[in-house]
């Protein structure tokens, strides 16, 4: 019990004797406290007994988005396009680069509000239609047709097979869950149209001949 005792308050001294010698804006270094660097800036030079931090900007293409001690920036994340990303906020001495997902990308893998690795939306297969479109952070939702209904698959419903017979068609090809039904016009209609104008041309041909005539008997 005592050793517990011992070992807790051993720790709450060092824990306490590590985080009360600098204040929080400052670092240690060389058993000294320095006054700390801002938010895109980085050390050059350590505080002395007479002289304070010397802070530098980061150079390009590197940041540091906390006030610090450090020597060096960090190098900004670059956006990969083979991981399905693009930049959304460029790089800021102060602040890291912000990738998000290319369009038609939906992001998998996020870090600190930046995303990491993208994958491209599903496509939907015939017979299904969109149930919801993807987005920066989901994928698409298919859902299947039912029913007297079709889509190829980029349809945002599916729609429903054409009827033939109410447009007094015959039907060639019944529809599927992915593709319309087919309609012609029904043969005995072709006929009746053809056999129309058949006639009509004949009635035509006979006038013109019998005019014809009637003119000629009229000259002689
Ligand atoms: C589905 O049909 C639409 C319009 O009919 C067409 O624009 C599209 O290219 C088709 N998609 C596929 C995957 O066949």
């Amino acid at each position: 019990m005592f050793v517990i005792i011992l070992i807790t308050l051993i720790f709450s001294l060092h824990y306490e004797f590590c985080f009360c010698q600098c204040s929080h804006a400052e670092y240690e270094i060389h058993e000294q406290c320095c006054p700390m660097c801002v938010p895109g800036y980085h050390v050059h030079l350590h505080c002395t007994d007479d002289t304070t931090t010397t802070c530098v900007p980061c150079t390009p293409l590197t940041f540091i988005d906390e006030a610090n001690g450090l020597t060096r920036c960090f190098p900004c994340t670059v956006c990969d396009a083979y991981q399905g990303l693009r930049v959304n906020k460029v790089c800021t001495r102060s602040s890291d680069t912000v990738c998000g997902p290319q369009k038609g990308f939906y992001c998998i893998y996020k870090k600190k509000g930046s995303c990491r690795l993208a994958l491209q939306h599903s496509e939907c297969s015939p017979g299904q239609y969109i149930k919801q479109a993807g987005t920066d952070s989901t994928d698409t939702v298919c859902a299947d047709c039912t029913g007297d209904s079709y889509s190829n698959g980029s349809f945002s419903s599916c729609l429903p097979h054409t009827k033939c017979e109410a447009l007094g068609l015959a039907e060639t090809n019944p529809g599927t869950h992915s593709s319309d039904s087919e309609c012609r016009d029904p043969p005995a209609v072709a006929v009746i149209v053809s056999v129309l104008i058949v006639t009509l041309i004949l009635i035509t041909v006979a006038c013109v001949l019998i005019f014809k005539h009637s003119e000629e008997n009229t000259i002689f």
